[in-house]
């Protein structure tokens, strides 16, 4: 298993584990119907908050296809979460990292998804060994699309009504980086 060296500190954040005590805040975006509108899946109920907090608060594994490490999101010196990234190890053998983010919109509009993110990207990259990071995003789902292109992530795919989002067929975008370009866009 690998540990990821949590909690870290960017400009204005701090990436923490989830805690049993952030239920409230992790409800307040995960039931709203715009934040789960390109999710591929409904918003949360309180129940489903509930257990997804008992999984993320114990120790993440991160070995097998599939594991996900899901890390939230604070203002430095403060408690109330904005927000949350997930990794996703897509494929062990070939390094495959998939990236994600998900915050509340009473949050939006200040570029704390981006903050986060560029620093989840680096410890993907620096700790967990990610050869490739990608994401996947409805391409009607410009806020998600401007994150990819602000962390430098280039689009290498459109899979032309690839899915069905209720009675419409939707288009998903691939964004992705390698670790070379991220070094190099760095450094
Ligand atoms: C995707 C999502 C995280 C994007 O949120 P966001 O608020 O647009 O993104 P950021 O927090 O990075 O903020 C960026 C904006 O803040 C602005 N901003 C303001 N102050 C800033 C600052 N100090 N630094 C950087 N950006 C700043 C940027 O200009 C940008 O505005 P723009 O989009 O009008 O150009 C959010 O819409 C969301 O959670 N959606 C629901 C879940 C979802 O769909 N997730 C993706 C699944 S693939």
């Amino acid at each position: 298993m690998t540990k990821l060296p949590l909690p870290t500190t960017t400009e204005r954040l701090t990436l923490r584990q989830f805690t049993p005590g952030d239920l409230d805040d992790l409800y307040a975006y995960q039931s709203l119907p715009e934040v789960a509108r390109y999710l591929y899946r409904p918003p949360l109920t309180r129940e489903q908050c509930a257990e997804s907090l008992t999984r993320r608060a114990a120790d993440p594994a991160w070995a097998e296809d599939g594991d996900d490490l899901v890390i939230a999101v604070c203002r430095t010196g403060e408690a109330t979460v904005l927000g949350e990234v997930v990794l996703k190890l897509a494929s062990t053998r070939a390094r495959q990292t998939e990236i994600g983010w998900i915050f509340n919109p009473a949050y939006g509009g200040r570029g704390y998804a981006t903050e986060a993110a560029l620093a989840v990207a680096e410890l993907a990259f620096a700790e967990l060994g990610t050869h490739r990071l990608f994401a996947r995003l409805d391409a009607l789902n410009t806020g998600s699309a401007n994150v990819c292109e602000r962390l430098g992530m280039r689009q290498e795919a459109r899979l032309i009504e690839s899915h069905l989002d209720g009675d419409r067929w939707g288009t998903e975008c691939v964004y992705a980086t390698l670790s070379h370009e991220w070094k190099a866009n760095r450094s």
